[in-house]
């Protein structure tokens, strides 16, 4: 067992140092989206790049003179933690063992070239800037999935990269179900006499920031361990528990756009701020996967920053900072024009009704396009077919169309349903949530946010990778992922809004 013993122990050191190399991979990400002049772009692209590689090289080592064979092989005898670990090491090495350094090299340079031909075609609303460099990135994003290897569709193995053991055809199955719902329900909201006006007024950028660091230090955001920022794209990167990076963007005539993002991106923040220390450096003290980690900034900005009580608490205080704007807005009229369901073009701008429809899109267009049952060509096309059959509008141009997202010029496909399942999950667990803290919505209401946090805590952070996000849920709720909270809860909020009983 000694020995045992030190191959687990050179195991761990070896996955340091992939942590080691991923954080730094994380700053200068930060850095270049927050911080870096742009001329500087091709220069970054290239530490990336090398970074990217030398992660690749790093997880071969892992299994160097079978270590990760040798261990696998006794793997009950260690305790669950390691357990955890050294599946999780086999399933990066399995992932990488077969796929060609040159290969990963090719995809790290396309993509980062890739993404300014997006920005470009996007700006220029010319698809066919776009279109030859994203062939190309199909085909070597299919070239891997054959390295990575698949039972059945190469999408599986993309799809394996953001949401472990979760397959194309159960997800299918899922997004049907999701279709079946949402399509009627918006159709009845659409219907409904309720009409609501949006929230307009000029809302200072200073007194915005001003109020988004209260919100999200509330909420729980520990700011002496991390930082918010604003940059193009809000997103969430943790450096390690105790440094968290966090973006919103601001918008005078937009007050929601940075109040929404600011609490999402907290919701992410405070899931790494809250992963367990003793574990840093090894995959047990990782958080578990995209749509778990989706489920949590969702938590947070969907179920409780979209919430009655939530407002009531908050909405004084914002009034207070934007008298003039929202002097003849009651609570109950503010909370109704945060959740105006609107069918609208961009995805990152969607109502909670109509979201995992943009997401629905994206994935069976993703994955015939992965399996060539269609090709880069087609895609505009069936963009406006299915967005006009999915949420009744016609597309106008590309840019806000097909063009609106940069998963794919990143070679990022199979990530999209990640969006998707974080709202079923989130839907799922604050069911849970509810019934274990019975008086939540009275917490809320006096902003005492603390039991929430310590639920999710408890519940969710301290388990790092110790399950795989089914084991996860399963264990949280009693129950397999199940659309029926989500559509519970989507049936119980947007009836009462848009009165849809009556
Ligand atoms: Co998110």
């Amino acid at each position: 067992m000694e020995k045992t013993g030190q191959r687990l122990k050179l195991l761990k050191e070896k996955y340091a140092e992939l942590t080691i190399i991923s954080s730094t991979l994380s700053v200068l990400n930060w850095d270049e989206q927050v911080m870096m002049p742009h001329k500087s772009a091709s220069y970054r692209a290239k530490m990336i790049g090398y970074l990217s590689g030398l992660i690749h090289r790093k997880i071969l080592e892992l299994n160097e003179k079978n270590l990760l064979e040798s261990l696998n092989a006794l793997l009950d005898k260690f305790n669950a933690d390691d357990q955890a670990n050294i599946k999780e090491c086999n399933r990066l090495y399995q992932r990488t063992k077969n796929v060609p350094q040159e290969l990963v090299e090719k995809i790290s340079e396309i993509t980062s070239e890739a993404h300014m031909v997006w920005m470009k075609a996007r700006e220029e609303n010319d698809y066919s800037l776009f279109e030859p460099i994203l062939e190309r990135i199909v085909d070597l994003k299919i070239e891997e999935a054959n390295y990575i290897g698949y039972k059945k569709s190469p999408y599986d193995a993309m799809l394996d990269d953001f949401e472990r053991d979760i397959t194309s055809d159960e997800l299918t199955v899922i997004f049907n179900k999701l279709k079946d719902f949402l399509i009627p329900f918006l159709a009845k909201i659409k219907n409904s006499q309720v009409k609501i006006n949006r929230l307009e007024g000029n809302f200072s950028i200073s007194k915005q920031q001003l109020f988004n660091r209260m919100l999200a230090e509330k909420i729980g955001f520990d700011f002496k361990a991390g930082r918010l920022d604003s940059s193009a794209h809000p997103f969430t990167d943790g450096f390690n528990p105790k440094d968290v990076r966090i973006t919103t963007r601001y918008d005078r005539n937009d007050l929601f756009q940075s109040v929404m993002s600011t609490i999402h991106e907290t919701g992410h923040a405070l899931y790494e701020q809250g992963l367990p220390e003793k574990f840093y450096g090894t995959p047990r003290g990782e958080a578990v996967s995209f749509g778990i980690h989706e489920s949590q900034s969702l938590m947070w900005e969907k179920r409780i920053g979209r919430s009655l009580p939530f407002w009531q608490h908050f909405y004084p205080i914002l009034q207070k900072n934007f008298p003039k704007a929202l002097q003849d807005i009651s609570p109950e009229e503010f909370y109704n024009k945060v959740n105006i369901v609107e069918p609208s073009l961009i995805r990152t701008d969607a109502d909670e009704v109509t979201y995992c429809l943009h997401i629905i899109l994206r994935f069976e267009l993703e994955k015939d396009l992965i399996e060539q049952k269609i090709r880069v060509c087609d895609l505009p096309r069936l963009w406006n077919e299915k967005f006009e059959k999915y949420l009744g509008i016609m597309v106008p141009n590309d840019t806000q169309g097909v063009l609106q997202d940069i998963h794919w010029s990143s070679g990022g496909f199979g990530y999209f349903p990640s969006y998707a399942l974080g709202n079923l999950y989130s839907a799922q667990i604050s069911n849970s949530l509810r019934k274990d803290i019975s008086n939540i919505d009275d917490l809320i209401k006096s902003g005492n946010l603390a039991p929430i946090l310590g639920w999710l805590k408890e519940n969710i952070f301290q388990y790092g990778k110790l399950y795989t996000p089914k084991v996860l849920l399963k264990k949280v709720t009693g129950s397999e992922l199940d659309p029926g909270f989500f559509f519970d809860y989507l049936t119980e909020k947007y009836s009462a809004i848009y009165k849809l009983n009556a």
